[in-house]
């Protein structure tokens, strides 16, 4: 997967996707992550990319041409690929999305800043607008960030164990259940006996049922699309009956 950036703070991009396990799969090439500056394709003495917007209004615009210049060497040099502009106007992204991403061999990601970008240019390049939730950010790195560390983390290899992708929170519409290590009691806790006894049908079982009611708990919204059993939904009905019926 390559990851190209179209940003005016590359060194953001570059820093924070150098850590950790995007950090390693960028150096095992699992990954690659190329952040380009708008301001290097900027036509003017002062490297602007900016102006005021037609019709007035508060704040500044960016401009058409930088954008579209540093598009064009970007597909040049590697091809074209889907361009992702990120803004709260966007499709809210969600796990799915990101599956369907994480099939793509280059993908283009265009961070906004000031109150927006030119509309022309927009709809040349653009394929995809994207926001990460109902709120406003400064730009559009910080949810590029996001969406390429939920990307990468489903690309083959960057994740040592495929199983846990899989497993996590959202692969089957459901939270994921708690997780334990040692010592086997702390603050007076003890771990829950069933993951001590080695029973492997027990242990599904009950990692199936927590999911549930972490679910039915924080997120009940999200079992409209999951498949629960007729004994999951009943342990999702009990702990409506018995915690009140909000959020269904
Ligand atoms: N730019 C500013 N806010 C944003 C958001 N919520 N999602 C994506 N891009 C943004």
């Amino acid at each position: 997967m390559n990851f190209h950036v179209m940003t005016l703070f590359p060194e953001m991009i570059e820093n924070a996707m150098a850590v950790s396990i995007t950090g390693r799969a960028i150096k095992s090439g699992c990954i690659s992550v190329n952040a380009v500056n708008i301001r290097d394709y900027a036509q003017n003495k002062h490297n602007r990319v900016d102006d005021y917007p037609y019709g007035g209004g508060a704040g500044m615009v960016m401009q058409a041409e930088p954008v579209y210049r540093c598009y064009e060497d970007i597909i040049e040099k590697h091809g074209s690929a889907r361009v992702i502009c990120l803004s709260p106007q966007g499709r809210v992204f969600s796990q799915e999305m990101a599956q369907e991403y994480a099939g793509e061999e280059n993908l283009i990601f265009l961070c906004g800043h000031y109150e927006g970008i030119d509309e022309r240019v927009l709809e040349e390049i653009v394929t995809d607008y994207v926001s990460i939730g109902d709120y406003v950010l400064t730009g559009g790195e910080l949810p590029a960030l996001v969406m390429m560390d939920t990307i990468a983390r489903l690309v083959p290899g960057v994740l040592n164990n495929a199983v846990s992708a899989q497993t996590e929170s959202f692969a089957e519409g459901l939270l994921e259940y708690p997780q334990y290590t040692r010592p086997e009691e702390w603050h007076g806790k003890k771990v829950p006996a069933v993951l001590l006894s080695g029973n492997h049908k027990l242990l599904a079982e009950w990692y199936r049922e927590q999911s549930v009611l972490r679910t039915v708990k924080n997120r009940p919204d999200l079992l409209q699309k999951a498949k629960l059993t007729e004994k999951e939904c009943q342990l999702a009905e009990e702990f409506l009956q018995k915690n009140g019926n909000r959020g269904l």
